[in-house]
């Protein structure tokens, strides 16, 4: 059987990340795939050196091997904060506002992505599996090849793919599709970024696309592109669930909300999660219904997030300020409004907090997929179940029909949601959880795992 090799920004050993929503899962399902296999992990330390020498640290944890490299000051701003996080992360998320066009960045990615493939080629054997993670890796598979790498090589993206008229908007948009389509598989989360990377490719590129099958022809290249929408380790979350800390956590809102009704949110601090459109959408909700002050509580949890970025730090700024705004206006002096907490929580805590939370809000204005709305679900009682208000931009909205569907932008929509949440009766909320989970369970974390890897093994396989 063939070894897996995976390679990402950063490797994600679950015990060593304790941050808020879908890290955990994924890095549970990516060590589970490492351990069937086996293989190693290979990506970026986080830490800083004073210069990229490459030089690779090994560990070997749990029977998960890990491959590291440290990078320079100048090539963890170019790379991370430059172009991937200023650069490709807003243009994914449909933020030309926002969207830093600068060359030099450009060339500290490539230099980056370059230094990955030199480290980690020596240790790919011939018949190794590779699997590339995310937007920040989007060349590195042309430049495994340029090292001699036949293997299958696949790729997957975890944001959105923007429409062909945004995405060309990127100098050198071609020459980056160009070193994609080096890759035997690409993944997208649903089928609506996968639309548009085929759109581009066969408009922009003039490549022969087959949509039923996902082939792209081009040159002399042949790439399959598909949709596997990412799901949340359902077991893992059933265990978590049960733990001491998750009934710990559950009960610190119980007791701490008392009669009201608490609402949670968690999110990286990220503009693209909707957050001060969330605070507004509250307020609003608050101004249209005077008598239910009292019933609310609302539990923002933001782990702040890629904190060296100009615009990362201007919403944490806006939402700070927001946040402040409205406690200011509407607390008692027994009732605070909005909890805002900037810290992380493991798991199980997550689980307490869902399942102590009647209402949940996933309201990013552009995600990938976001598996919080899912893990929300996965925690729920089922015979109490909560209430998932959805944005109709997040990738789980294909998927998760049955939750309360908004538009983020609009506050009012937002305040009719949560006015339609709280006074949901039981029997419409069990109908609608027994229809979530049906599909959050069906399309786990490991169906995910195992369909990319079928494909990769036989997509165009010889
Ligand atoms: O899903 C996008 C993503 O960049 C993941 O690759 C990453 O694990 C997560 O967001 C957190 O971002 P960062 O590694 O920049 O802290």
């Amino acid at each position: 059987m063939s070894r897996l090799v995976i390679i990402s920004n950063r490797v994600a050993v679950p015990k060593a990340r304790g941050a808020a929503g879908a890290q955990g899962g994924l890095a549970g399902a990516l060590n589970s795939a490492l351990k069937k296999f086996g293989g190693i992990w290979f990506g970026w330390s986080g830490e800083e050196s004073s210069e990229t020498t490459g030089h690779i640290q090994l560990q070997t944890d749990d029977g998960v091997t890990t491959a590291t490299i440290d990078l320079s000051e100048t090539d963890i701003e170019e790379y991370y904060n430059g172009y991937a996080n200023s650069t490709l992360w807003p243009l994914f998320h449909y933020r030309l506002d926002l969207t830093e066009y600068e060359n030099e960045t450009g060339r500290g990615y490539e230099r980056v992505n370059e230094t990955f493939a030199n480290s980690v080629a020596p240790l790919i054997d011939p018949d190794d599996l590779i699997w590339v993670h995310d937007y920040h890796l989007l060349p590195l598979g042309e430049r495994l090849r340029s090292h001699g790498a036949k293997n299958r090589i696949g790729f997957f993206l975890h944001t959105p793919w923007p429409p062909a008229r945004l995405f060309v908007s990127l100098p050198y948009h071609e020459r980056l599709v160009r070193t994609m389509l080096e890759y035997d598989v690409i993944g997208f989360q649903t089928g609506e970024w996968l639309g548009s990377f085929l759109h581009y490719c066969e408009k922009e590129l003039g490549a022969e696309v087959d949509e039923s099958t996902g082939r792209i022809a081009f040159e002399d290249k042949e790439t399959f592109a598909r949709a596997y929408p990412i799901g949340v380790d359902w077991d893992h979350i059933q265990t978590q669930g049960k733990t001491k800390e998750a009934k710990n956590a559950e009960q610190r809102v119980i007791d701490s909300t008392r009669n009201r009704i608490a609402m949670i949110g968690v999110d990286r601090l990220d503009y693209s999660k909707g957050l001060p459109e969330r605070i507004d959408g509250i307020s609003r909700f608050f101004d249209q219904n005077p008598d239910r002050t009292r019933d609310l509580v609302f539990i923002q949890i933001a782990p702040p997030s890629r904190e060296d970025v100009d615009s990362y730090q201007k919403i944490r700024a806006e939402l700070e300020q927001k946040t402040g705004q409205i406690n200011g206006a509407r607390s008692e002096v027994d009732l605070v409004p909005i909890r805002y907490v900037n810290k992380g929580h493991s798991l199980a805590e997550l689980c307490g907090f869902y399942r102590a939370s009647k209402i949940c809000l996933v309201t990013p204005l552009r995600d990938g997929m976001n598996l919080v709305a899912k893990e929300y679900v996965a925690a729920q009682d089922p015979e109490d179940p909560g209430v998932l208000i959805l944005s109709q931009f997040a990738g789980a909205a294909h998927q998760l029909t049955e939750a309360v569907l908004v538009n983020p932008h609009s506050p009012d929509n937002l305040a009719r949601a949560i006015r339609t949440a709280l006074d949901m009766p039981l029997e419409e909320r069990k109908r609608r959880y027994e229809a979530l989970v049906k599909t959050v369970r069906e399309d786990d974390i490991h169906g995910w795992t195992n369909n990319f890897m079928r494909d990769l093994r036989e997509l165009g396989a010889q």
